[in-house]
């Protein structure tokens, strides 16, 4: 049958590549993306596209209702914005705080509550995409607040989530993919997507019932939350 993983997030950069290079190494992939048509001409054919947008509670239960409580070896909650950046401490606007705590904190939250039974039943994983900057402990600049507030609040999504799938058999872990070249990173970004998500596939496959509740880098590391 091979392994089936879920993508939330799968449009471009590193959501994107993580459903390419999965599918070519014959899993199952469940790409969920606002707008599938579009990401249709970048995926390969074997690819289950779904409408997913991790902000709509409607469209999570679309989704939910479509997979049928098929068995998840992997969930990748990618699904990111970075919102308004600036360079000191600057309070942004509701709208622009609402948008990247509702994606980067809230669809997650919604998100492990929909698919976790089905990861934990496979005894599978559900990997994160967080960021060092959410890290209370190396928090080192005013810059990004939002988006350093959200990862922040992400990694307690995180950690909670794995105290209630943990037992259940799940592995819950939050990921840092590193400054990676897409949309987001921009070009002067230190990785390339293609390495980043084989370092990152490379760091899943590696994890262990010990790994439940931690937070890695790229390199298999640790980070401190
Ligand atoms: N790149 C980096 O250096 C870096 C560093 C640390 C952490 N990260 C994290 O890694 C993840 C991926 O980052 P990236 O660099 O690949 O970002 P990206 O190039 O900006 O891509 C973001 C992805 O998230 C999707 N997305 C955003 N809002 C969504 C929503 N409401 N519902 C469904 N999908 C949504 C986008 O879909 P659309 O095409 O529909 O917009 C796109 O596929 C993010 O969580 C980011 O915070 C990235």
């Amino acid at each position: 049958m091979g392994k089936t993983v879920l993508v939330a997030g799968a449009s471009r950069g590193i959501g994107l590549e993580f459903a390419v290079q999965y599918a070519a190494d014959g899993w199952n992939v469940i790409a969920g993306c606002r707008n599938p048509e579009q990401a249709r001409s970048w995926l390969p054919p074997s690819v289950d596209l779904q409408a997913l947008d991790v902000t709509d509670s409607d469209s999570i239960d679309a989704l939910l209702w479509h997979l049928n409580d098929k068995p998840l070896d992997l969930l990748i909650i990618n699904a990111g914005v970075s919102g308004p950046d600036a360079l000191g401490f600057v309070a942004p606007e509701v709208q622009a705080f609402d948008q990247v705590m509702h994606t980067n904190v809230l669809g997650p939250m919604s998100l492990v509550q929909a698919f976790g039974s089905a990861v934990a039943v496979e005894q599978g994983v559900i990997a994160v995409l967080s960021s060092r900057v959410g890290s209370v402990e190396l928090a080192d600049a005013a810059n990004m607040l939002t988006y350093r507030c959200s990862k922040a609040a992400l990694n307690m999504v995180v950690k909670t989530a794995a105290c209630e799938f943990g037992p259940k058999g799940a592995i819950v872990v939050a990921l840092h993919p590193g400054w990676v070249r897409t949309d987001m990173g921009g070009p002067n970004a230190h990785l390339g997507v293609t390495e980043a998500v084989e370092d990152l596939r490379e760091v899943i496959g590696g994890l262990s019932a010990g790994s439940n509740g931690c937070f890695f880098d790229y390199t298999g590391r640790s980070v401190p939350w």
